[in-house]
């Protein structure tokens, strides 16, 4: 589906989740996203990669992949159609995983013709432990966005959930959570809340840019 539509700014949340918590900050950074008067949006998830007998012989992942079916895959042209994009992935190694990794590969002939130049984006993650590569996942996923000319975006310390001392995700790179050893524990409130600041920056600051192009053209 296309998802451009007339004078609305459009904000794309594209994401991968095997447990089911990035899946939860994407939520809350659509919501976040659509606190913004006048914008558009609309909720994509990568292909997945790990095979279906795995995915079957797993409850837990079953029931998390039964949970999504009806969030669409992303393709290259919602990424185009986007002005502001969010990008959602679990931790792997201090990484972004490889379903979000393979997406962006694809995105090479967008990046030929510099289809995303001036699009803003941010990046949010989660994690089994507190210091297990929050901040090196949301850094390193940031590079290939500004090798693709992206405005990126994090989350000022105007959002005063950065100060609490409570154990959790959030920091001025972007949204996360952690979600203990076995990925069942659930973003908490701050960590959904700063979801949701990063996702209402992405579309302010989107749609001031796409506004002054419209003014332009
Ligand atoms: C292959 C693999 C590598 C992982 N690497 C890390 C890591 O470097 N640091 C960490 O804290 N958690 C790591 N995790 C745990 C996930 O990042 C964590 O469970 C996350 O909350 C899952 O998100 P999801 O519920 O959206 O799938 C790893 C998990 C897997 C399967």
């Amino acid at each position: 589906m296309n998802i451009k539509s007339k004078d609305k700014t459009k904000v794309l949340i594209v994401f991968y989740s095997m447990y089911g918590n990035t899946a939860k900050l994407a939520k809350a950074v659509a919501e976040g996203a659509r606190q913004v008067e006048n914008v558009k949006v609309s909720l994509r998830q990568v292909e997945e990669l790990v095979p279906k007998e795995i995915i079957e012989a797993n409850e837990r992942m079953k029931q998390v992949k039964k949970g999504l079916t009806d969030i669409p895959i992303a393709t290259n042209e919602d990424l185009v159609e986007a002005d502001g994009i969010v990008f959602g992935t679990p931790t792997r190694y201090g990484n972004m995983c490889a379903q979000m990794k393979q997406f962006i590969d694809k995105t090479g002939g967008l990046w030929a013709e510099g289809k995303l130049i001036n699009k803003v984006a941010g990046v949010f993650t989660s994690t089994s432990t507190l210091h297990g590569g929050q901040e090196t996942t949301i850094i390193t996923s940031m590079i290939p966005l500004l090798h693709h000319g992206m405005i990126i975006v994090g989350v000022p310390y105007s959002e005063q959930r950065l100060f609490s001392m409570e154990t959790g995700g959030g920091s001025p790179y972007g949204a996360s959570s952690v979600s203990g050893p076995n990925a069942d524990k659930s973003p908490t409130v701050n960590d959904l809340e700063i979801a949701k600041t990063l996702g209402r920056r992405v579309a302010e600051i989107a749609k001031k840019i796409a506004e002054k192009q419209g003014q332009k053209e």
